[in-house]
């Protein structure tokens, strides 16, 4: 890693570290699905990525990112919001899951107005540190240009603070945009 790798790049280095092929695995924000497909690369056929977004054009683009690249098996994508995550996954996987990565904001190239929200981001946030299993990761690329962008990252970063108060790990990797947080369930 060099002080210009990209976060998104360094967020995959780092869960790479961690997932291992038959994981079960989330993103919680599918967008253009360049996380989806690296992360059903990491679990591989006999693993299972459970994908969130709320935009239906998103999860299509996703698929078919995924069908060209063979990996539409291990995926399910679904057309909702990741705070509805213990709603949406099998109760096999509580406590089981090895990662779960959060790309906040916008999607860029689409309605600037579809924005993850504080409310929802940390409701998904606790879910997520449920069902992780011990020394499972979540990662959050957070960004703060955007209109209500400052906002949701100042509830992150409160989300983070009380979270590492009771022994959570915390990696942060900041930049003059976002900020990387790769927060570690303990073990
Ligand atoms: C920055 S983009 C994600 C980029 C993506 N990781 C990629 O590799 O292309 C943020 C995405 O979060 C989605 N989003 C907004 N609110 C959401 C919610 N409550 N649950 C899940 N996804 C949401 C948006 O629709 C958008 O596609």
């Amino acid at each position: 890693m060099n002080r210009h790798t990209p976060l998104t790049t360094i967020a995959q280095q780092r869960l790479a570290a961690v997932i291992k092929p038959g994981d079960a695995v989330v993103d919680a924000t599918v967008g253009n699905g360049h996380d989806t497909l690296f992360l059903a690369r990491q679990v591989g056929a006999t693993g299972q990525v459970w994908g969130f977004d709320v935009q239906a054009r998103a999860l299509a683009a996703t698929r078919e990112l995924l069908q060209t690249h063979g990996l539409a098996a291990s995926v399910r994508l679904l057309n909702t919001g990741h705070q509805d995550l213990a709603r949406s996954l099998p109760a096999s996987l509580d406590g089981r899951l090895a990662a779960v990565m959060f790309n906040l904001g916008y999607l860029p190239g689409s309605d600037k107005r579809i924005t993850t929200q504080p409310v929802t981001t940390i409701a998904a946030l606790d879910a997520s540190l449920g069902w992780l299993r011990p020394g499972g990761v979540i990662s959050l690329l957070v960004y703060r240009g955007h209109h209500g962008g400052q906002h949701e990252a100042d509830a992150v970063l409160a989300w983070l603070q009380a979270h590492t108060a009771a022994g959570m790990q915390v990696e942060t990797i900041p930049s003059p945009g976002p900020v990387l947080y790769l927060a570690g369930k303990p073990r």
